[in-house]
């Protein structure tokens, strides 16, 4: 069974839709470790609840990106982590886990990429006034919002969608994809050993 880390910043309905579907054997992977940049997120509440342990950081305390990289790689070793899911993790990957787990680091991001990577995407996306939108998961490389395209869902957009009704549409496609993605990586995986 694949040992995962989730990395998020934010809420974490991912983190938490992720755990809930290994929990129910939807998703054969074990969800080991939170790692968050943000100590005061409610993500980090969610893993308190779920029983996950938790690395909770703040970046400011450490003297470069690099530092604070060391300290999650240390992490992941402790914990035996063989796959890195961004949900969430408003950060860039530095060279230091992109050398460590480069080809098994996912990252899922509100919008059909290359179209409105970085942040606000949903925001973007309407206000750009494009009809559809989307979801992407991709494997994650040394860019913003870069990286191969994994999978992708599309999302329509109607003239009486706001910033909210338009989150919520995408928040849930978001999580059946980002699940049933990684469900089929972890499958492929497996069939190739
Ligand atoms: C999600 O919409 C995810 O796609 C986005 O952050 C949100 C986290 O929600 N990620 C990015 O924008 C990455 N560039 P959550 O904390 O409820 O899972």
């Amino acid at each position: 069974m694949k040992r995962v880390a989730i990395f998020a910043s934010g809420s974490g309905s991912n983190f938490q839709a992720i755990v809930d579907a290994t929990r129910l054997g939807e998703l054969e992977a074990d969800v080991c470790l939170l790692v968050c940049d943000k100590p005061d997120a409610y993500v980090v509440q969610r893993a308190l609840q779920s029983g996950i342990p938790t690395f909770a950081f703040n970046p400011k305390e450490y003297a470069s990106k690099q530092h604070f990289e060391l300290a999650i790689l240390e992490e992941l070793q402790k914990h035996d982590i063989d796959f890195i899911v961004l949900a969430g993790y408003m950060r860039l990957i530095g060279d230091t886990l992109l050398h460590a787990y480069g080809g098994r680091m996912t990252n899922i991001h509100p919008s059909l990429l290359p179209s409105f990577p970085g942040k606000d995407a949903i925001w973007q996306a309407l206000h750009a006034g494009v009809k559809i939108t989307g979801v992407s998961i991709h494997y994650v490389d040394e860019g913003m919002d870069t990286g191969p395209i994994i999978a992708q869902t599309a999302v329509e957009i109607d003239e009486y969608d706001t910033l909210q009704s338009l989150e919520k549409k995408v928040h849930a496609v978001e999580h059946a994809l980002y699940i049933h993605t990684l469900q089929h990586i972890f499958q492929k995986e497996r069939q190739e050993v």
